[in-house]
């Protein structure tokens, strides 16, 4: 039976370390990580992750804003608001929460952010610098995941990853993060044929295509490591997108949804406010 890694108590632990970082960071600048985040429109799950973002900020002694605006707030508003956050000297983050209203162009607000305090990792220069595998912001979600697999104290280098899901937000990232670490990295998606054939032969599994049991336990090499990005809602229950039970006896190591790799996306969220506040003040 493999270990599950908890991403709840792995949070915890990191959150902590954030916390003290921050109460010193304090003590030599008389200052803290400020977050701005700015929410558009009133969808309930961005409203949900929003205040979690805020909650996490405070907990760990920083500064949050939330800037609430209507669903018919205009594009140039929005572009003005980032304009506004971007000079403010008291501000080290900004995230624009996502998906935007249909009017407005996502691709223009994340182009807008000044890449030094984009804690998401979504601007064109933060992801190019990651691809050259220069310092950069990355994202959260893909961070998390790299944090996760090297809290087991496995080797990740040599080994073979597949990533099922092509995101710019997931998928894409984790395979520049895994191949930084010097895994071999094949991606797969919605569309690849002889999915089943590719995992069996993966040590890393990441499943981040949003859809139910697309990994099953046939799909799976023993002793793989198994991380599960996926949140789905099946018959008012919350699961991943591998086939937890059945995989958990065959993995070395496999992540649990929820506890898993949710909470270590706020926690790589809160470690980037860090960086970014660094990045403005050293
Ligand atoms: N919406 C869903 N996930 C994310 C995220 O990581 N960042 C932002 N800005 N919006 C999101």
């Amino acid at each position: 039976m493999g270990e599950i890694i908890s991403g709840k108590k792995l949070s915890k632990e990191i959150r902590e370390q954030v916390r003290l970082e921050v109460e010193a960071l304090k003590v030599t600048y008389n200052a803290v990580p400020h977050l701005a985040v700015v929410l558009v429109g009133s969808d309930p799950a961005s409203e949900s992750y929003v205040k979690a973002k805020e909650r996490a900020c405070i907990k760990a002694g920083m500064k949050s804003t939330i800037i609430l605006k209507d669903e018919s707030l205009e594009e140039a508003e929005l572009l003005s608001i980032i304009d506004k956050l971007n000079k403010d000297e008291g501000v080290h983050g900004v995230l624009v929460q996502l998906p935007l209203p249909k009017h407005i162009d996502e691709n223009k607000v994340i182009d807008a952010i000044d890449f030094k305090k984009d804690v998401d990792g979504f601007h064109p220069l933060n992801i190019a610098y990651m691809h050259m595998g220069r310092e950069a912001i990355y994202p959260a979600t893909p961070s998390g995941i790299i944090t996760m697999l090297k809290s087991t104290g496995i080797e990740l280098k040599g080994k073979d990853a597949i990533i099922i899901g092509r995101s710019n937000i997931v998928g894409k990232p984790a395979a520049m993060l895994l191949m930084k670490e010097h895994c071999t990295v094949q991606i797969a998606h919605s569309r690849t044929l002889n999915l089943k054939e590719k995992c069996l032969q993966a040590d890393i599994i990441v499943a981040a295509v949003g859809r139910a049991n697309t990994v099953t336990e046939d799909m799976v090499k023993e002793g793989a490591v198994i991380i599960d990005v996926g949140v789905n809602r099946v018959d008012g229950k919350l699961v991943g997108d591998v086939d937890f039970d059945a995989i958990k006896e065959k993995a070395s190591f496999i992540t649990p949804v929820p506890g898993g790799v949710g909470p270590m996306t706020i926690t790589s969220l809160l470690q980037n406010t860090v960086k970014t506040f660094k990045g403005l003040v050293e």
